[in-house]
This record gives C-alpha cells, structure tokens and sequence, in this order.
C-alpha cells in the first residue's frame, strides 16, 4: 500500500486588466450573460463565454425552476449551446463570473462538480485543452489550463 500525491496548477491574475484581450473580452461577454440569469430562488446569477475555434463567442447563463434539482448551471447552458450549434467546433477558452443580490462576490466562483465533468467529456473529445477561467464579480481571477486540473481522477469514456 502506498499514498501518493496529486498535484494541480493554477494561475492567478489580480485584476481583469492583468487578462489577455481576448479573455478581457470574454469577462465583458460573461457579465452581460450573467444578466440575463433566471436564479429567482438562490438570487445568484452565474454568466459564462465561450470562445470557439472560428472566433465565434458563446454565452450561457444559470436558469433555476421551482422543482430545484430541474434548473441548470450557466457553464452547462454555454457548452451545450455550443454543442449543438456547432458540434465540431472546438471550445478554445471559457470565463466564469458570477453575482448575488445579497452581497459582492469577490472570489472566484469555481464550476460545480457536474459541471467539471460536462466540460472535461467535450475537452476529451475535441482533443484540445480548454481553458477555464473564473472570478466573482470582481477580484481576483483564477486560471487553470485544462478540465483535467479540475478534475483529476475524472469519471472518462475510455474506461466503457
Ligand atoms: N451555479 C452555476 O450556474 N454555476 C456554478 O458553477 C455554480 C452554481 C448556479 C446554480 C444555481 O442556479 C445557483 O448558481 C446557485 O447554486
């Protein structure tokens, strides 16, 4: 028997101007998205851009229903519009931000569980890292380079 480690990366950048322009512009995306978030029962409104290979942007927003386990993260919104809008496209980058009506949110809102495992089976398919960044409304920015330092040990089709 043995224990071992397992590490991850992850950048951070302090402030939205330390950002790529590219990713700047995805900030500006997501907090439109964010916008247009329907969480009337948790009151906290998650946006997400995308940034496909072909340049196009795509955006998702958190949409809640009264029968709680039935509404859907925004990361999740975002990626299966950009499945199915265009199915061959690759996800080069992805920004998360997020805002409450009960308080600031100043610290890197991280994607749920269900989520990492959505966004790493269309990384794994694609062949092709995506980059996930995420933040509160303001504050810091986190960075990781792929799904897989997200998620290690990720539930993967290869293993059917
Ligand atoms: N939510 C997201 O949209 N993304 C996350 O990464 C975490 C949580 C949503 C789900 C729910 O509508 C609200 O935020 C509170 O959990």
């Amino acid at each position: 028997m043995k224990k071992i480690e397992i590490s991850t990366f992850l950048t951070i950048y302090d402030s939205v101007n330390e950002l790529p322009t590219d990713v700047q512009e995805l900030v500006k995306y997501a907090a439109e998205a964010r916008k247009t978030a329907y969480a009337p029962y948790s009151n906290f409104k998650v946006g997400v851009a995308l940034l496909l290979e072909n340049g196009k942007l795509i955006s998702g927003s958190n949409q809640e229903n009264a029968a709680y386990p039935s509404g859907i993260c925004a990361e999740r919104v975002a990626i299966w519009k950009a499945a199915s809008d265009y199915p061959n496209v690759k996800v080069l980058k992805l920004l998360i931000t997020a805002s409450s009506n009960n308080k600031i949110v100043d610290s890197p809102v991280s994607p749920c569980g269900s989520c990492r495992q959505t966004l790493f089976e269309y990384e794994s398919k694609q062949d092709e890292l995506i980059e996930i960044y995420f933040m509160g409304e303001t504050g810091k920015i986190f960075k990781t380079d792929s799904l897989k330092d997200l998620l290690p040990l990720a539930f993967s089709k290869i293993l059917l």
